[in-house]
């Protein structure tokens, strides 16, 4: 054997020996470790999304987890009002590069952050695809930051919804008893499942006068998705009716926060302990996922 063929033969075999073994350098790096990420939506307004959102997001965060809560309502945010909290910035500024999105994180209470969705601004309430792209980018950074990342959305299936749908691994669905609250809700669940066929979606009952009302409501929503479907959602439980939810909105504090041993925290309370928050990671990150379904 040549002296030029050894020497190619040692090298082929420390190539196979680095492909094998992983180099000092790998094994220090720590893996991404992407935040859970859950989307809040419910095709109708008013249905207590942002009322769920923005105690869940406390109640995390005093579990002692790092939460961010977005206020994707963008243009028509009010999460902000529900805690008492008066943002610098916020998603217009990242959208129009003004700002990191890192700099643009209010301070909420128990150490939770809020990323504001601005109210009244044009260019959020109808954003082109290339903007919400350019969104979205500026948004990845994020999940680094967190353990969970909340996103409470606006009413309806806007582009930008339904690019998160079609990201996100877990969507809890926030409804009421009504019939037209029901129909947007199995509208967006049937959505939901089309763009994304794994999605894991709880649903809530908000707003109920009773157990009863609520179990008739869920029957209703469980039956016409097997139907028609073929699955359903899975129930995550309801909540009741209850006055301290507007006081505490008067209060500028979230209920759970306010009056924890009212019904409505109470029955929030349950709604956080959802098993599937926990595992909400996706293999890729949330924001890419979304940018790829904006295309
Ligand atoms: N469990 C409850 N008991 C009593 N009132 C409630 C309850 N949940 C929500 N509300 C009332 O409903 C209103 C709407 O709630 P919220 O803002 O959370 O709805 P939303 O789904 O986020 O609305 P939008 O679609 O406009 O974002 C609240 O201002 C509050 O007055
Ligand atoms: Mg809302």
């Amino acid at each position: 054997m040549s002296v030029i063929q050894s020497i190619r033969g040692e090298l082929e075999r420390l190539r196979l020996i680095r492909h094998k073994y992983p180099s000092e350098q790998e094994l220090t790096k720590e893996p991404r470790k992407a935040a859970r990420v859950i989307c809040i939506a419910s095709g109708k307004g008013g249905t207590g999304k942002s009322i769920v959102a923005t105690n869940m997001a406390y109640m995390k965060a005093r579990e002692g987890m790092r939460v961010l809560l977005v206020d994707f309502d963008a243009g028509m945010a009010n999460a902000h009002l529900l805690l008492g909290v008066a943002p610098k910035y916020d998603l217009g500024h990242v959208m129009q590069g003004e700002i990191p999105a890192k700099e643009a994180l209010a301070d909420g209470p128990c150490g939770m952050k809020l990323l504001s969705g601005g109210v009244g601004r044009h260019a959020l309430v109808n954003p082109t695809r290339r903007q919400l792209d350019r969104l979205f980018r500026a948004l990845n950074p994020l999940e680094d930051d967190f353990d969970l990342v909340i996103i409470d959305h606006g009413a309806g299936m806007g582009y930008a919804t339904v690019a998160h749908l079609a990201a996100t691994s877990t969507l809890l669905l926030v409804t009421n008893p009504e019939v037209t609250a029901l129909s947007d809700g199995y509208a967006l669940y049937k959505r939901a499942n089309m763009v994304n066929p794994d999605i894991r979606v709880g649903l809530v009952l908000n707003r109920c006068a009773s157990e009863v009302e609520a179990s008739n409501a869920w029957e209703r929503f469980r039956g016409a998705s097997q139907r028609f479907l073929g699955h359903a959602p899975q129930y995550i439980g309801w909540v009741p009716a209850d006055p301290g939810v507007s006081r505490s909105i008067a209060r500028r504090e979230p209920i759970t926060l306010m009056d924890p041993s009212s019904p409505a925290a109470h029955a929030i309370e349950g709604v956080a302990q959802w098993a599937p928050i926990d595992y909400a990671r996706t293999q890729r990150p949330f924001y890419s996922r979304a940018r790829s379904a904006l295309r």
